[in-house]
């Protein structure tokens, strides 16, 4: 039996997961997502052609494997229908658990109603209904993909529930759907989706006897984890690698090779604590050189220097074998580059992760920069600084560096 190998996003999402995905998918038979939605956005670069991947596994370029969407994933069918119709028939290659739960249209309208309910304590969401979609999982009245097979009981049992709960839907101003236009809604969603639906516990564990290649691609990033991340400002699913097990049915004497995906510094998008930010022209550059604008919604991305605390954090967490380091070319040009290696709390130097991460101050190793790592596809041909850099942070972390990305292209990248 062959294990599953995995990748994690070890700060606040938007790593570059989906290029070291695609990247492996070629040497892998099968490509899992296990949690979140179309709240990712993963991209994928080959060569002129760009592509932006949210529901779908980044695995999908490579016409050999297949790729699953596991149970503990929320999918808007709505959002996947319209993912799928840029690669014709995906009918073999993609299956869809029978236990993910969907995101309906009140789940996103809620989500929106929320966050202007929130005002200044916004979370800042995609807006795409995750967290009313998990909520509704956990507090056991929401709907799995399998229910598209009766349309006619799923849409009575949603008319019930809408009925059950006029009173709040009405003080949040969401209008419910009619039986008649949530039939006919559902019916089209079963249409096009239904001959993707199965059992895909099942099929994972199927692929592992016959001794298959399995990768599992997390989205969102750990500091984003509903249990682990900085929370209320998180995202509402497991994001750290123990959320594979239960998102697609595995055991954890199933998962073989973590990877952790890191960028060279740090971003985030949306609100709550972030020590590393920076407000000067340091993170402004950052942010202009790394193209650091939302792949989902657009929104730009808050930028700030590597924070070592953090990543120890989440590669002892996730259990990391290594780390990839991604988008080191964006550190190209700086005079000086910073590493914390600390926070200040209360006069004093705390080197791990704190319960909140709001009134500390960083602190800071300074190194000296580097031009030229754009593109570079061998170590050797690294500049010094920038090697001396990776060092560093294998150093900080205590987890070594197996692939470090110097552009958003396959090539554009060094093996270690
Ligand atoms: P994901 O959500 O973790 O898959 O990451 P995103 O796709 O949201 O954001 C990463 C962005 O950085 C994408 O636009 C990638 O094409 C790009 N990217 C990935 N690796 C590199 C790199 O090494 N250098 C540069 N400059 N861009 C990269
Ligand atoms: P990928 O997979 C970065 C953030 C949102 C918000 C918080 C909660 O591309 O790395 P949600 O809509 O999930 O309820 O929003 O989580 N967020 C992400 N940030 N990358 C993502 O995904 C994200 N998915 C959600 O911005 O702060
Ligand atoms: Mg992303």
């Amino acid at each position: 039996m062959s294990k599953a190998d995995l990748i994690v996003g070890i700060q606040w999402g938007d790593e570059g997961k989906g290029k070291i995905v695609d990247l492996m998918a070629q040497d892998y038979d099968v490509v899992c997502r296990y949690q979140g939605g179309h709240n990712a956005g993963h991209t994928i670069v080959v060569g002129d052609k760009t592509l932006a991947l949210h529901l779908i596994p980044s695995g999908v370029l490579n016409a050999n494997a297949i790729n699953i969407i596991g149970n503990g994933v929320v999918i808007s069918p709505e959002a996947l229908i319209e993912e799928m119709q840029q690669f014709g028939s995906l009918k073999g290659r993609l299956f869809i658990s029978d236990k993910a739960h969907m995101i309906l249209k009140h789940h996103i309208l809620i989500d929106q109603a929320r966050e202007k309910l929130r005002g200044a304590k916004a979370i800042g969401t995609t807006g795409r209904g995750i967290g009313p979609a998990y909520g509704s999982k956990i507090e056991r009245s929401g709907h799995r993909m399998g229910e598209l097979r009766d349309t006619e009981k799923l849409a009575q049992n949603l008319i019930d529930y809408f009925t059950t709960y006029r009173a709040i839907f009405e003080a949040m101003g969401i209008k419910t759907p009619g039986f008649d236009e949530l039939k006919a809604e559902l019916d089209m969603y079963a249409k096009e989706l239904l001959i993707y639906v199965e059992d895909t516990t099942a099929l994972v564990w199927k692929s592992l006897d016959e001794q298959k290649k399995v990768l599992l691609e997390g989205a969102q990033g750990t500091l984003l984890d509903i249990d682990h991340g900085t929370y209320p400002f998180v995202t509402s699913s497991s994001t750290i690698s123990s959320g594979a097990c239960i998102g697609l049915g595995l055991s954890p004497k199933d998962i073989g090779n973590v990877t952790g995906i890191v960028k060279a510094y740090c971003t985030r998008v949306g609100n709550g604590p972030f020590p590393t930010e920076d407000f000067e022209e340091d993170g402004k550059k950052l942010g202009k050189n790394g193209h650091e604008f939302g792949t989902t919604t657009g929104r730009p991305r808050r930028c700030g220097w590597f924070d070592a605390v953090a990543v120890k954090y989440a590669s002892r967490i996730n259990g990391c074998d290594q780390l990839s380091l991604m988008k080191l070319d964006v550190l190209d040009g700086f005079d000086k580059v910073k590493i914390c290696t600390a926070y200040e709390i209360d006069g004093k130097r705390v080197e791990t992760l704190p319960q909140s991460l709001e009134n500390l101050k960083p602190i800071y190793e300074e190194f000296d920069g580097w031009n030229g790592s754009k593109g570079v596809d061998k170590y050797e041909d690294l500049p010094s600084n920038a090697k001396a850099y990776v060092k560093k942070i294998e150093e900080i972390t205590g987890t070594k560096v197996g692939l470090i990305s110097t552009g958003p292209d396959r090539k554009e990248t060094i093996i270690l």
